[in-house]
């Protein structure tokens, strides 16, 4: 099915659906200017080495680097405004009767846009905790911090005196149960899921699109490239495009 074809058949879809699930990655916030993560020449991981800041034992080995890194990546995101798909998507959970919405990304331009309840799956750079005792740091979190800056001490626990570390998921940890647990539900309930901007390379959060599709729902993936299995439906561009385009044709 050429894009144009998918695109009237979606709009059909979301017409009707009962469940739509909102399941976003690093790509909805392209635009906006944050950087993806598997891009070959600007996604972050082609710059940066996950395994010397995003993982537990990175933070063991250097605090101030790890810390570092996550307050630049927090600056940015404090700096970045909501683009025309977050705003997309704000539009489509008014328009519909039940609509979930489920990322990946640690950003809150999703929220900024309008949305309510997101369920982040990997946390989110707005909060921190303690690495000792999990307990929430409730201090200010630093901003304004340049991509050069290589080393800040990151504060410490009111109540254990721990390192502080950034409240998202590295490699190597579970994601938050309760989450999971919610986003889980809602791929076997929905009848109609929107795969935004993922190249769905990681699990658990990568199982969502295919669970939805196995139990039934209208699988739709928007993404610059075709991603997944060959009979997986993908509208072929910007989110920035498609997404305000399906809400105008069906709102
Ligand atoms: P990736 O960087 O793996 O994939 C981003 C996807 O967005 C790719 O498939 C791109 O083709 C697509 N894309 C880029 N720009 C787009 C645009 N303007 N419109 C539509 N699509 C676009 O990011 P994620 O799939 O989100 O985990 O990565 C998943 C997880 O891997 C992240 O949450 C992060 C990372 O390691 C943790 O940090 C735990």
């Amino acid at each position: 099915m050429n894009s144009e074809a998918l695109f009237a058949q979606t709009v059909k879809r979301l017409r009707t659906a009962r469940h739509l699930v909102v399941f976003t990655g690093a790509g909805i916030s392209a635009q906006s200017g944050i950087s993806t993560f598997r891009d070959p020449s600007t996604g972050l991981w082609a710059r940066y080495d996950p395994k010397e800041l995003a993982t537990p034992a990175a933070f063991a080995k250097d605090p101030a680097l790890v810390w570092a890194w996550y307050s630049w990546r927090r600056t940015l995101v404090n700096e970045a405004q909501p683009n025309a798909a977050h705003l997309a998507v704000a539009r489509l959970a008014q328009c519909l009767p039940l609509v979930t919405i489920i990322t990946q990304n640690v950003d809150d331009l999703l929220e900024r846009a309008g949305s309510k309840e997101v369920i982040h799956l990997h946390g989110d750079l707005a909060s921190a905790r303690c690495f000792q005792c999990n307990r929430p740091y409730l201090g200010p979190l630093p901003v304004g911090v340049g991509e050069d800056c290589d080393s800040l001490e990151p504060p410490r626990c009111a109540h254990c005196n721990g390192q502080v570390r950034p409240n998202v998921v590295w490699f190597g940890e579970g994601m938050p149960e309760q989450e999971l647990d919610q986003a889980f539900t809602a791929a076997r309930d929905c009848d109609v899921m929107l795969s935004i901007g993922t190249s769905g390379n990681v699990y658990p959060a990568a199982r969502i699109p295919t669970l939805a599709a196995e139990h039934g729902a209208w699988l739709v993936h928007i993404n610059i490239e075709s991603i997944g299995a060959a009979s997986d439906k993908t509208l072929v561009g910007d989110a920035t495009q498609w997404l305000p385009r399906l809400v105008d044709a069906f709102a």
